[in-house]
């Protein structure tokens, strides 16, 4: 049975995710800050029959990060690591608050580079993956997201060196890229002073369980990236092949 630890556990997409990997019995260990979301979380496993072992925390924290890591071997090592607690940036490029820069980095990018470091031996041992949970911003950097398109992109090019250096020792990596999904993710993002757009719900946003099932299929088959829409697809296929045409795009979003 697999021991899968997932970050940003306690809402959204890395509460879908426990409930998928529950499905599969695998023996979960979930992070976040907040106990009593995480608590929950746990209860909704136990009740589709798999174990949760609950590790709250902040991720930017290495106390924490060597604690979940911990807490993972004590429970049969480490099959899957989902990097998947992020955060969301709206400013305007000029008017990022560089203090508030960094302590996202610390967060989306830091925190997941240093936990595959910490979960790295276990990981070659069980022939594991690392999921990273990227975003359509992982490779389109719209308008007011320089920021959080800064610390995905940033993601993603650790993942793809990751991918050829574990390859050799038999560890996979899996880059998850959804575009908008239906979570608190908006709420919880830092805004620049005075930025209020990007609130209204998202009609193409995308239902976080479907997010979920779709890293459980790409960790068991191995598929290197999964674009988990037409509208990342879409976005991501004309950045490669019709740049001029996203930047037109991206320049109409940008005056609107
Ligand atoms: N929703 C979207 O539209 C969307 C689209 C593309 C990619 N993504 C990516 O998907 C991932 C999950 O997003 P989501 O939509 O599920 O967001 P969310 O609903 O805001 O959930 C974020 C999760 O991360 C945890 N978290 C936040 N800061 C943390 C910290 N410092 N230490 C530990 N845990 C922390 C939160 O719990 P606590 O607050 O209790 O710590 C929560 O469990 C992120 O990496 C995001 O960039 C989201």
């Amino acid at each position: 049975m697999s021991t899968v630890i997932i970050t940003g556990a306690s809402m959204g997409i890395g509460r879908a995710l426990a409930l998928a990997w529950a499905d599969e019995k695998a023996t979960l260990i979930l992070s976040a800050r907040g106990r009593q979301a995480l608590d929950e979380v746990a209860a909704e496993v136990a009740a589709r029959g798999a174990r949760a072992v609950v590790v709250p925390g902040d991720v930017t924290d290495e106390e924490h990060r060597v604690d979940l890591v911990r807490h993972a071997v004590d429970h049969g090592g480490i099959d899957v690591l989902i990097n998947n607690a992020g955060r969301g940036f709206y400013s305007p490029a000029t008017k990022i608050d560089i203090q508030q820069l960094r302590d996202l980095f610390e967060l989306n990018v830091v925190a997941p580079l240093r936990l595959v470091q910490l979960a790295a031996p276990h990981l070659e041992r069980a022939r594991g993956t690392v999921v990273m949970m990227s975003s359509v911003a992982g490779v389109v950097a719209a308008p007011k997201y320089a920021a959080y398109a800064a610390s995905k992109f940033a993601l993603e090019a650790i993942a793809m060196s990751l991918r050829s250096e574990l390859a050799a020792v038999g560890v996979r990596v899996v880059v998850i890229r959804p575009g908008p999904v239906d979570t608190p993710f908006r709420e919880h993002a830092t805004r620049a002073e005075g930025m209020v757009g990007y609130d209204a719900p998202d009609p193409k946003a995308q239902p976080a369980d479907v997010v979920a099932r779709k890293t459980v299929r790409a960790v068991l088959r191995g598929t290197p990236v999964v674009e988990t829409s037409n509208f990342v697809r879409v976005a991501s296929a004309t950045g490669r092949y019709a740049p001029s045409v996203l930047r037109f795009a991206l320049r109409r979003m940008a005056v609107k």
